[in-house]
C-alpha cells in the first residue's frame, strides 16, 4: 500500500474500496503512518465525504483494529448510549447506572473531550483513584457484577479510532459525518452491544449545526449500526445552551451526584436523561413501551438504586468506597470560585455554546494538544438557563479557576458567549426528533 496514493484518491474526490480503507487503517494502528498522513486523510474525508459503503468499510476496519468483545455469560441485554458531544453534557454519568439498575448491562466505552466538547472520561478522572483503563477482565467482571462500567478505550478496543480521534481533535476534522459515524460505531461494535441509543446533538454547541445535518448524521449512524446487527435508534437533542447547569469536569461530576440524589427533577437535563433511559430500555427489550420504560427508570432514580450503582461502579474502578455518600469531600475544588456578574439587566436570550466550551478549555479544563494534562477543578457552575430574567450584577454563573488571572479571563470569555436581551427567547423543546 502507498498511503499517499490513498490520500490523493480521496483528496481528488474518489471513492475508496474496502481493501484500501482496511489497509490504510491497519497501517494507521500499527504506527506505520505519520500524524501528517493521518491528518491529511481525515481532512480529505472532511472535504469530500464518504458514501455508505466506504463508511461501513471504515467502521468495520476500525472495529477490527483491536479486540471485539462478546458477552456470552451475561443473562442481561447489553445496551449503551453515545453522544456526539456537547457542552455540559454529563448524561452518561447518570444514564449508565439508571439503566443498569433497570436490568441492562452497560459496558460504556467513552471518550475524552473532543474539540470544544467535554469528555466523559475527563470528567470521571476528577474522581480520585478512578481507573479509566482497567484490564479487559476487570471491565467484564464489573459489568457482570454491577451492571455498568464507564471506561476509556484501552489499546485493545478500536485502537485505530484512538489514534485518529486524537489527531482529529487538533486538526479541525471532527465534524464530518463518515468520521463521526466510524469513530462512534467502531468503539460501540467492539464493545459487543446488542442495542444502542444515539444522542445526536444539534445547535451552536454541537458538531452538527442544523437539523438537516443532524438528521443526516443520525440516519448514517442508525443505518450503519442496524446493518451491523445492533438495534439502534437516535434522538436529536438541542445544544443551543449548556445542557447541565455547569460545564467542566469535577463540576459536572458533582452535578451528576446531585442529579442521582434526585435533586434535578424538572430540568432540561432530567428530561433528556429520562428520555434516553426509556429508549434504551425499550431497545433492550426490558420494557414494552416508552411510557412503561420511563416509569421504570424513574423508579430506579427515585429509589436511590441508580445512585447506589454509581457508587459501586466508582469503587470497583478504584475510587473511594463512600463516593455515593461523601462525594463532596472527594471531588477536587478550584482555588478560585467566584460569581460571573450580569453585565446588564434583562433576559438571558442566547448562548454561543461553543464559546462556553472553549472557555472551559481556556481555563485548563480541556486540551489544545493531545498530550496536554488538564485541570479537572476548573469550569463554570450555576449556569442560568435561557429565558432567566437577571438584574445587572446578579451572578449568572460561577467561574472555577486556578488563579485570579485565569478567573478574570474566564469571566470575560464566558460573558462573550452570553446574550442578555429585552425579550425572553421562544421556548424550544430539548428532544427534537427520534430516528429509528
Ligand atoms: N464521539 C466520538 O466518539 N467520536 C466522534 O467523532 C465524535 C463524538
Amino acid at each position: 500500500m502507498i498511503p499517499q496514493e490513498i490520500i490523493l484518491a480521496k483528496r481528488n474526490g474518489g471513492v475508496l474500496g474496502a481493501p484500501e480503507i482496511r489497509e490504510f487503517i491497519q497501517a494507521l494502528s500499527d504506527g506505520r503512518l505519520s500524524e501528517g498522513q493521518i491528518a491529511a486523510f481525515a481532512m480529505a474525508i472532511w472535504f469530500n465525504g464518504m458514501n455508505r459503503d466506504e463508511t461501513v468499510a471504515l467502521t468495520l476496519a476500525m472495529r477490527d483494529s483491536g479486540d471485539v468483545m462478546a458477552w456470552p455469560d451475561l443473562d442481561r441485554p447489553v445496551a449503551d448510549k453515545h453522544s456526539t458531544g456537547g457542552v455540559g453534557d454529563n448524561v452518561s454519568l447518570m444514564l449508565a447506572p439508571i439503566v443498569a439498575a433497570c436490568g441492562a448491562a452497560v459496558p460504556m466505552i467513552s471518550g475524552r473531550g473532543l474539540g470544544h466538547t467535554g469528555g466523559t472520561l475527563d470528567k470521571l478522572e476528577s474522581i480520585p483513584g478512578y481507573d479509566i483503563f482497567p484490564s479487559a477482565e476487570r471491565f467484564r467482571d464489573i459489568v457482570g457484577d454491577i451492571g455498568c462500567a464507564i471506561i476509556g478505550q484501552t489499546g485493545e478496543i478500536a485502537p485505530a479510532d484512538k489514534r485518529l480521534y486524537a489527531i482529529r481533535d487538533v486538526t479541525a476534522t471532527v465534524d464530518s459525518v463518515p468520521l463521526i459515524t466510524a469513530s462512534i460505531l467502531s468503539k460501540k461494535l467492539a464493545a459487543g452491544l446488542q442495542s444502542l441509543t444515539m444522542d445526536i446533538k444539534v445547535g451552536n454547541g454541537a458538531f452538527m449545526q442544523t437539523m438537516e445535518e443532524a438528521e443526516v448524521l443520525a440516519r448514517s449512524i442508525v443505518d450503519v449500526a442496524n446493518g451491523a446487527g445492533v438495534k439502534t435508534t437516535a434522538l436529536i437533542t438541542d445544544m443551543n445552551q449548556p445542557l447541565a447547569d455547569c460545564a467542566g469536569n469535577a463540576v459536572e461530576v458533582a452535578h451528576a451526584m446531585v442529579f442521582l440524589e434526585g435533586r434535578k427533577a424538572g430540568t432540561r437535563l432530567h428530561e433528556v436523561v429520562m428520555a434516553f433511559a426509556a429508549d434504551m430500555l425499550v431497545n433492550a427489550g426490558l420494557a414494552p413501551s416508552l411510557a412503561e420504560a420511563h416509569a421504570k427508570a424513574a423508579h430506579a432514580l427515585d429509589s436511590g438504586a441508580a445512585l447506589e450503582r454509581f457508587g459501586r461502579m466508582v469503587h470497583a474502578l478504584g475510587g473511594p468506597s463512600d463516593f455515593a455518600e461523601n462525594w463532596k469531600t472527594h471531588l477536587p475544588v478550584a482555588p478560585i470560585v467566584r460569581p460571573v456578574p450580569a453585565p446588564e439587566s434583562g433576559v438571558i436570550s442566547a448562548y454561543a455554546t461553543r464559546e462556553t466550551g472553549l472557555a472551559v478549555i481556556a481555563l485548563g479544563g480541556g486540551r489544545t494538544h493531545p498530550d496536554d494534562t488538564i485541570d479537572h477543578r476548573t469550569g463554570f457552575s450555576a449556569i442560568l438557563p435561557k429565558g432567566t430574567r437577571v438584574e445587572r450584577g446578579d451572578p449568572i454563573a460561577f467561574v472555577h479557576a486556578t488563579d485570579e488571572a485565569s478567573a478574570e479571563r474566564g469571566t470575560w470569555h464566558y460573558l462573550s458567549a452570553v446574550t442578555i436581551g429585552e425579550k425572553a427567547p421562544a421556548v424550544s423543546s430539548v428532544i427534537l426528533d427520534r430516528i429509528s
